[in-house]
């Protein structure tokens, strides 16, 4: 038995593409699958369009319109979220030990993520060894989803709370804006996060916040990959042993 202070946590392509490997033999024949974001779900995506050419049978369910053209050029079949979805494979930006609670959104599919993990029975994260954290914040800033009419108000109101917010920019320099149409103000002002689940109430309570990277109560395991190509399960109230 090792500790996590013992894994290497570098962030890893290796890593990435290990986790999600060992998730996509999660998958089995007839599922409806949540498809996450980000470049960890990548590797996922081509891991289940092989598995489709060896004869799995499954529709996913895409949370951005990069990870539905994916999927579609490797001949998995889409659906919206309407019915209730067996399984949800998404990456995250932390994982927290222990607890599982995530921080997401760094990719900007925090919203419709958010969504299609709400209609899953189960939801599994994938990540690369560098995501694990002790709290929440550690690392990452965390994404709040703020619509476009009177973001200032919004903005002001984040300030209070004592997030910080500074808006997320594209690569061309604007404001990004997400696949719903609104921006994303990354809060670096709350780590750390001992208590989540105030923090989103505080947040859903502000009118123009559409959604925040909080995913805090849907892990029930996560893949983690190392640099070395192996793959650790994490579950909730493991303390930190491997
Ligand atoms: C997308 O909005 C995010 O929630 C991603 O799931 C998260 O940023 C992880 O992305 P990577 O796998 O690219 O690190």
């Amino acid at each position: 038995m090792s500790n996590w202070a013992s894994i290497d946590v570098s962030a890893s392509e290796a890593g990435k593409r290990a986790a999600a490997e060992a998730a996509a033999a999660l998958v089995e024949d007839g599922m409806l699958v949540g498809l996450g974001s980000g470049s960890t779900v990548k590797h996922l995506v081509v891991a289940l369009g092989r598995r489709m050419r060896e004869g799995l049978r499954i529709v996913g369910v895409p949370t951005s319109t990069g990870t539905e053209a994916l999927a579609k050029e490797n001949g998995i079949p889409l659906a919206e979220p309407d019915a209730i979805i067996d399984l949800t494979i998404d990456g995250a930006d932390e994982v927290e030990i222990g607890t599982l609670r995530l921080i997401k959104g760094l990719g900007g599919a925090l919203l419709r993520e958010k969504i299609v993990a709400e209609s899953s029975r189960r939801f599994v994260v994938v990540a690369d060894a560098s995501k694990i954290v002790t709290t929440l914040g550690d690392h990452a800033p965390l994404p709040v989803e703020v619509v476009r009419f009177g973001h200032a108000a919004t903005v002001r109101r984040l300030t209070e709370l004592g997030g910080a917010p500074a808006v997320r920019r594209d690569t061309a320099g604007g404001p990004f804006v997400t696949d719903g149409g609104n921006l994303i103000f990354d809060c670096a002002g709350f780590a750390p996060i001992r208590d989540p689940f105030t923090l989103q109430r505080q947040l859903r309570a502000i009118a123009g916040v559409v959604e925040s990277g909080l995913f805090i109560d849907r892990a029930e395991q996560a893949i983690v990959g190392a640099p070395d190509g192996t793959v650790t399960i994490m579950r909730k109230f493991d303390a930190g042993t491997v």
